[in-house]
């Protein structure tokens, strides 16, 4: 324990759930080893590698982008995680299989466009790790820009010839050509021996936002069922747990979803411990949870989490969060059970 770690923490955000995305691989914690089975990252690397279909299901905060991040970046060999973020979109791309096709082939041409801006040094440094399992340096990552390691589209001519895929034909208009033109794209990617894989990883918020009752069967019905039958490529969507409540998600998702994945809970202390330790090594790399929290603060934040009706690692963060912010204010060495119990009040959890 030590004040000067603490203020290292404070200054560092080390708590801090609102990171960039792009961040999030690197503080993971693979649920496959907090729970000694291999039902979680494992497994989507398993079904991705097969070209499965997967969702990935849990309450908002538990997981589900850090899991797909991490499971997916680096990609493993020859897969093409194409990242396509739906939930904000307006109602027409998650309703419409028409709309869809056209805003994939938007967010491709965005990418592959992105990935052409970058100077060959950067891009030499971004190929550099291509083949090691480790995560690039921040400021390649940084130069990566938007195009969330997409490593794959930098690598040979990938991106310039979906470019050329995209600006070669004629403007399409009808439904038929438009996923004509998508499924091109996607050739144009698997003709580098790479399966493209869609990760819609936010599909899990059509709950409580919109109208939930119509855009859910439109888009695990109509939306996925056109994916599926003409567009070749994987596919990883999240799913919200009242969706599995739900006649019309099961009923539509049934044939279409291959394997379902659950996010599991945290099972015991040493798994948060694990959690927060990987976040402490970002203030310094020989500590641990251990040497930020008090004795008894950090059972004190698993039972906050244990109590919890959804289980969210975002909520226990921000809890982690606020209670160093007392901590740090108190000019303490340690973040206390009192800090911590505080800290859930300030996040509002109790
Ligand atoms: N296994 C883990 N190891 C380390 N940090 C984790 C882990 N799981 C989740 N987190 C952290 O918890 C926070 C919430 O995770 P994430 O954003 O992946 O949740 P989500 O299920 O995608 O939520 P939403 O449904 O709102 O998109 C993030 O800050 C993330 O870094
Ligand atoms: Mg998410």
């Amino acid at each position: 324990m030590s004040r000067q770690l603490v203020q290292k923490m404070w200054e560092q955000h080390v708590f801090d759930s609102v990171l960039l995305e792009e961040d999030m691989s690197e503080y993971h914690v693979p649920f496959d080893r907090i729970t000694g089975k291999t039902q979680t990252e494992a497994r989507l690397r398993d079904a991705v590698a097969k070209f499965e279909r997967v969702s990935l299901t849990g309450v908002p905060g538990c997981g589900k982008t850090s899991v797909a991040r991490y499971s997916l970046e680096p990609a493993p060999a020859r897969i093409a995680p194409i990242w396509v973020p739906v939930a904000y979109k307006d109602e027409g791309v998650t309703t419409s299989p028409k709309a869809f096709a056209q805003y994939l082939v938007d967010v491709i041409s965005a990418d592959a466009a992105a990935a052409q801006r970058i100077p060959k040094k950067d891009r030499e440094a971004i190929l550099a790790h291509a083949t090691s399992d480790i995560n690039l340096p921040t400021v390649a990552r940084r130069n990566a820009g938007g195009l969330k390691l997409m490593r794959w589209l930098i690598e040979a001519d990938v991106a310039r010839d979906v470019t050329r895929t995209i600006e070669g034909g004629k403007l399409p208009r009808s439904e038929q050509e438009i996923f004509g033109l998508a499924d091109g794209v996607l050739g144009a990617i698997r003709a580098y021996n790479l399966n493209p894989v869609l990760v819609m990883d936010d599909t899990d918020r059509f709950v409580g936002r919109g109208n939930p009752d119509r855009v859910i069967p439109a888009f695990f019905g109509e939306v996925l069922r056109a994916v599926v039958e003409r567009l070749h490529a994987g596919i990883v969507v999240a799913a919200h747990p009242l969706y599995l409540e739900r006649k019309d998600y099961r009923r539509l998702s049934s044939g279409l979803i291959e394997q379902h994945i659950r996010i599991p809970k945290i099972p015991h202390l040493d798994g948060l411990a694990a959690i927060l330790t990987a976040r402490v090594r970002f203030a310094s790399t020989r500590r641990t949870a251990n040497d930020a929290f008090a004795e008894g603060a950090l059972e004190e934040l698993f039972d906050i989490y244990s109590g919890l009706n959804e289980k969210s690692i975002r909520a226990v963060l921000a809890t982690a969060h606020a209670a160093l912010a007392r901590a740090q204010e108190a000019l303490a060495p340690a973040i206390s059970a009192d800090h911590v119990k505080a800290g859930a009040d300030d996040a509002l959890l109790t």
